[in-house]
């Protein structure tokens, strides 16, 4: 099937890159006005210098933007900007391409994961501003707004680590699944989608689960379950069980990860877990190592007693290195996951050690499934296109136009009353994939 592509009048795509595109941009260049005096506090004249440089690039990517120019190849050194040119390259080759690339005409992923390489560009060229991390702010103040469900969430699973040893199978089964929920719901609090407004999480997380259940519009929870609770009855000694999580965003999400992998590994359903961040700031709230060490170090510092046992554990998890934070390239490469293999044959070969990967959100749903344009019923297996480095499970609001694996009739149904079924983070999905 074809990309979705902003050449589609009035699909989602469309509306994002004429009018959600644009504004991020805006709201980019608003904070780099707003920073001005501290630049100059810091770096002085300079600073003013690059600061402005950095805003003449950042109007003039919003005016190509706007006006459908061609995608340009990048002008940068950076380690990545080879790869981003031959992607270039291989989209004005396309059989069917729709000539040259450009905002609108090219596929939504591509460009819009072009524009994120450009902001960083943008800074990243500009000493002595290059490490000024233009998202910082948002996602620190989405952590701060979710402080009541941080601390819900934090209280209910320090209460659960007092008799987890005295768990039996079947209630463990319930924790975990409890767990997977938050960490979907989770997914509905992101920064891009909203185009950098507010989207905490107010409420305490753990409450309306139940209610929420009909949402998940594909529920493997438990074949998680399965796969974890044998691999932990035929462990031996020397086999580990490894857990990797493709991190999403920063704030009240990434908490809910955390709160995941440390019930892992208080479980014994994991020996270590693998997190997988982003190596620059990417689609507004997305979380680079950065994002992860202070959220780790705000809890632990918090003054709330079981917020900062949960982050004083978490530290004491990554120095024991039974937790692992790990940044790649590739995740903000244009790449779907198909062409791991080929692109990033290190990471491909990293991934297929894990014995379960969890990955979060709706942009690695994309890039999962190729962010085309799929029947519904097609199954997810047949949309991976052969990326099966070890088995795995999308845990994912719906937040863009593509979805697959659904029963006959299913979306189709929904769609019938709710036409905005797609693009609302209404819905869910925890879908898995046994790689075979
Ligand atoms: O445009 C909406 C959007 O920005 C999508 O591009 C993207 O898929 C999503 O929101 C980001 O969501 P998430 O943080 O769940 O990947
Ligand atoms: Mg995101």
């Amino acid at each position: 099937p074809v990309s979705l592509s902003g050449r589609f009048k009035g699909s989602f795509a469309y509306f994002t890159i004429k009018d959600r595109l644009p504004q991020i941009l805006t709201r980019v260049i608003d904070t780099l006005h707003r920073h001005k005096n501290e630049f100059f506090e810091e770096h002085g004249e300079k600073g003013v210098e690059a600061e402005k440089r950095a805003i003449s690039f950042l109007s003039k990517l919003r005016n190509e933007l706007q006006t459908d120019k061609p995608v340009t190849p990048l002008e940068d050194e950076l380690p990545d900007a080879a790869l981003w040119n031959q992607y270039l390259d291989y989209q004005r080759n396309l059989p069917n391409g729709n000539g040259e690339p450009s905002w609108f005409q090219s596929p939504w992923l591509y460009i819009e994961c072009y524009m994120y390489r450009r902001i960083h560009a943008a800074l990243a060229l500009n000493p002595p501003i290059n490490n000024f991390d233009v998202f910082k702010e948002g996602k620190a103040q989405n952590f701060f707004e979710s402080q009541e469900a941080v601390i819900a969430l934090c209280t209910y699973f320090q209460e659960l680590l007092k008799n987890i040893k005295d768990l039996e199978e079947k209630q463990l089964q319930e924790e975990l699944l409890k767990l997977l929920q938050v960490s979907l719901w989770g997914n509905k609090c992101d920064l891009s989608f909203s185009a950098g407004e507010d989207s905490s999480q107010k409420t305490s997380p753990l409450q309306s689960l139940e209610n929420m259940v009909p949402y998940i519009l594909v529920n493997d929870m438990e074949k998680v379950w399965s796969l974890l609770v044998n691999a932990k009855k035929n462990r031996t000694e020397r086999s580990n069980i490894r857990v990797d999580i493709i991190l999403d965003n920063a704030g009240f999400e990434l908490v809910s990860d955390l709160v995941l992998a440390d019930f892992l590994l208080s479980s014994k359903l994991a020996d270590e877990v693998y997190f997988h961040g982003k190596s620059i700031p990417w689609y507004v709230s997305d979380t680079t190592k950065h994002d992860f060490n202070w959220t780790i170090k705000q809890l632990g510092s918090a003054n709330h007693m079981w917020m900062s046992r949960c982050g004083i554990n978490w530290e004491g998890n990554l120095k024991k290195g039974v937790w692992v934070f790990r940044d790649h390239m590739f995740w903000t490469l244009p790449h779907d996951f198909s062409s791991m293999s080929e692109v990033a044959p290190d990471l491909y070969a990293e991934l297929q050690k894990s014995n379960l990967l969890l990955f979060k959100g709706d942009l690695n749903y994309r890039k999962l499934t190729g962010d085309r344009k799929w029947e519904y019923s097609v199954p997810f297996h047949q949309a991976l296109n052969k990326f099966h480095p070890a088995p795995l499970c999308s845990l994912r609001t719906l937040k863009s136009d593509t979805q697959v694996g659904l029963k006959p009739g299913q979306g189709e149904q929904i769609q019938a009353s709710e036409p905005e079924w797609m693009v609302s983070g209404k819905y869910g999905v925890v879908q898995f994939d046994a790689g075979l």
